[in-house]
């Protein structure tokens, strides 16, 4: 891989860094933050807060994240049109400056509203990265590379997790007096990311096919590959660019009414929506309940050994991806999903057994490795690959949309789920994970090792005649690409 493509992934997954960063950050410290709630009442309002009164702070400062996420996420494709990809994600950095900055600050202002309004500023910050990360490492990646790069920001979230659960210790920063910093620490990679930038080329296919600058584009390309033959991507993205010319931007509406992009968009939402109703936050979210109440004696370690699997398992699909291929990893992955949610299961109900702690233990680490084999990295990338530079960014919008709606619900729901079902609750997501099964065989192309336009082709030629086999026509579609190669091969 030539170096300035690697500079440029690796400045761009500082964004994928920060998503996971915050998504884990807020687990750990929650005895501290409650604390701080009960105090700043105190001192505020001469008493301290009812318990209950603490509880809905604390809701409230978990689930804005989300809200911000559903509204930065929704943002992005307004964004990306206006200011291009560089630009938005430096620019994004403000966000994280003043949430991380805000939160920070909580307690030297004694005011819980920091937090809550710095959270959700970081909301706004990370759905925003959830979309430029994969939208700008999908238009800079090689075809034969694409998804091995797309897993990039997968890896970039899992890490960012690790991080916070291993910072968030109590004897580290997650202590009464430095939550704040573990809050605010979100501000240094920002500000790396900030500098790091400017020294990247703008997406040239934004460039080429959207901005029309051919000669641009080719100077980011020679730079981006590391050599001045650079006439098969030109010519690639020409082709492209001409059949994009009578739709260049096409609206969210346009989106679900265009026969040629129904498809692709329910697809994409689909398998945004496997990905968050697997069921994989209510384990980093609650993992470490889950682990008490199977019996398990040290939960936060076992939390953080989730966290490392997670980590494990995703440099295992970047290995995989452009071998196994999107759509068979993803299979694989919702079925061990499903096998391991009934285990879980089993051991949760049967929790009298000692034995069976470890079993828990065991049927979590399984379930977190399936999620990070497809539904984990794969609805983030795939989706810039099922559409062509037009419709992109909207579909990135209604989709990342989807995947934090989902992610709200999730989290907002599973402890009242969990008093409702008891040890059956992972029963739910098993159920839900048989169905996105079913769905992703019956419906979801292959997309490993063919061009942007190639993918596009395959739905606009089922919709012009529609197929009755099961395995979709577009992925019957000759590859027009080599062979792909995989990350190790390069
Ligand atoms: C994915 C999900 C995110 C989840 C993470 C776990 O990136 O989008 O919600 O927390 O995987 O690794």
């Amino acid at each position: 891989m030539h170096d300035c493509t690697t500079a440029c992934l690796g400045t761009t997954v500082i964004g994928s860094l920060q998503f996971g960063y915050n998504t884990g950050v807020i687990n750990a410290p929650e005895e501290k933050l409650r604390t701080f709630f009960t105090n700043v009442s105190q001192s505020r309002y001469g008493e301290p807060f009812q318990s209950q009164t603490v509880t809905l702070v604390w809701s409230f400062a978990v689930a804005i994240f989300s809200v911000g996420g559903m509204i930065g996420s929704f943002s992005v494709g307004a964004v990306v049109n206006k200011f291009g990809r560089r630009k938005s994600m430096l620019m994004n950095n403000i966000l994280a400056l003043l949430g991380g900055g805000m939160m920070g600050l909580a307690t030297l202002s004694q005011s819980f509203e920091m937090v809550i309004i710095g959270r959700f500023i970081i909301g706004v910050f990370c759905g925003l990265c959830t979309g430029l990360t994969p939208m700008y490492v999908g238009e800079i990646s090689p075809t034969a590379v694409r998804g091995a790069f797309g897993t990039l920001h997968q890896l970039g979230v899992v890490i960012g997790i690790l991080v916070a659960q291993i910072f968030g210790l109590e004897f580290l920063l997650g202590s009464d007096t430095l939550w704040p910093l573990l809050l605010a620490l979100t501000i240094l990679p920002a500000v790396l990311q900030t500098i790091m930038l400017p020294f990247c080329p703008e997406s040239p296919r934004y460039l080429f096919i959207v901005l029309k600058q051919e000669e641009e584009a080719r100077k980011a390309l020679v730079r981006l590959r590391g050599t001045e033959d650079v006439d098969d991507d030109i010519q690639e993205m020409k082709e492209e660019g001409m059949k994009m010319a009578m739709e260049k931007k096409v609206t969210i509406l346009e989106l679900f009414r265009s026969p040629n992009y129904r498809q692709p968009i329910i697809i994409a939402i689909i398998l945004q929506l496997s990905q968050q109703l697997s069921g994989i936050n209510a384990v980093f979210y609650y993992s470490t309940g889950i682990f008490s109440n199977a019996g398990v004696s040290e939960p936060i370690y076992a939390t953080i050994g989730a966290g490392v699997v997670n980590t494990v398992f995703t440099v295992v699909s970047l290995f995989l991806v452009e071998r196994a291929g999107r759509r068979t990893l993803h299979l694989i992955g919702l079925a061990g999903m499903a096998i391991c949610a009934l285990i879980m299961t089993i051991s949760l109900s049967l929790k009298t057994t000692p034995s069976l702690s470890y079993l828990a233990i065991v049927a979590v680490f399984g379930f977190v490795a399936s999620f990070e084999m497809g539904p984990g990295p794969i609805p983030w990338f795939i989706v810039a690959e099922l559409f062509s530079q037009g419709p992109r960014p909207a579909a990135m919008a209604v989709s990342g949309f989807s995947n934090w709606t989902a992610n709200f619900l999730v989290g907002l729901g599973f402890p009242r789920l969990e008093e409702i079902c008891g040890p059956y609750v992972f029963i739910i997501f098993m159920v839900l994970l048989i169905l996105f099964f079913i769905f992703t065989y019956l419906r979801v192309p292959e997309t490993k090792g063919r061009t942007f336009d190639d993918i596009a082709q395959g739905f606009a030629a089922r919709v012009e005649k529609p197929s009755h086999s099961p395995v979709p026509e577009a992925v019957v579609v000759e590859n027009k690409e080599p062979a792909p190669m995989s990350p190790t091969e390069k």
